[in-house]
């Protein structure tokens, strides 16, 4: 089992396309409310191999919750108390940089905040001191490398870095937001990466995110973005994310 993902159950929270996992060996669910309310679903206690997995549905099951409207703070608390350290957050995005087309995986290094009013702290209220948490990087380096090795391991085409641009939502975004996004250097553009990445670094908890591609980003190509091509590439994209995060747990 690898090193990194071994102390403690690994959380992993499920976006579009991933509302199960199927192959985790499922051993009770638990509604719980945390001090900052429900989380989207009931925790998914499992093993996934030997390794204990919290599964939680971001957008709820079945798939109800936007994305603005997740409440991110009960997720990642929820899986906290669950004793979750490290999480992997899967997360179906579209693609902006050349060759992160529609189905192919992307394990990002960065990412950007265009999201707003989102509760996306969780120092608020009475505090006793100011808390600014680094986040030069937010993703955990070796949980990217751990999910790096394992997608090659598994034999899944992917990209090991990436910008990912987190947007409000729900609608997707103008050709022109997109040109600005890709400006500022963004290769990915996705409604839940944020404030989720934050939240986990200001739990002290290891996030890294697995982004699976399902459409171009809007004035990548010349049609308009399609519910019909997104559930095509989740369709076809969506079992190397489960590989990859097999993989993961059972080295
Ligand atoms: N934009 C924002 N979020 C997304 C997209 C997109 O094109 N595809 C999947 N999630």
């Amino acid at each position: 089992m690898s090193e990194q993902f071994a102390t403690g159950p690994v959380g992993i929270i499920g976006g579009t396309g991933l509302t199960r996992l199927s192959g985790l060996v499922i051993e009770g669910e638990q509604q719980v409310v945390t001090n900052w309310g429900e989380p989207s679903d009931r925790l998914v206690k499992g093993r996934l191999g030997e390794q204990e997995v919290v599964f939680l549905a971001r957008h709820g099951n079945p798939h109800r919750i936007p994305p603005h409207q997740v409440n991110y703070r009960a997720n990642l608390q929820a899986l906290y108390d669950a004793g979750v350290r490290t999480v992997v957050g899967v997360n179906a995005v579209g693609g902006i940089h050349r060759d992160m087309g529609p189905a192919r995986v992307v394990i990002p290094d960065q990412l950007i905040d265009y999201t707003w009013g989102r509760a996306s702290t969780f120092f608020e209220g009475e505090l006793e001191s100011t808390t600014h948490i680094d986040f030069t990087w937010p993703y955990c380096e070796d949980s990217r490398q751990l999910l790096v090795e394992s997608a090659r391991k598994a034999g899944v085409p992917f990209s090991d870095f990436g910008v990912y641009g987190a947007t409000q939502g729900p609608r997707l975004e103008t050709a022109a937001e997109i040109k600005r996004m890709e400006r500022d250097g963004c290769d990915l553009v996705g409604m839940t990466g944020m404030p989720e990445a934050v939240l986990a670094a200001e739990l002290g908890m290891r996030y890294s995110c697995l982004a699976l591609v399902v459409n171009w980003a809007a004035g990548k190509t010349e049609a308009i973005i399609t519910i019909d091509e997104i559930e095509a590439a989740i369709e076809q994209g969506m079992t190397g994310v489960k590989r990859i995060l097999e993989q993961s747990v059972a080295d």
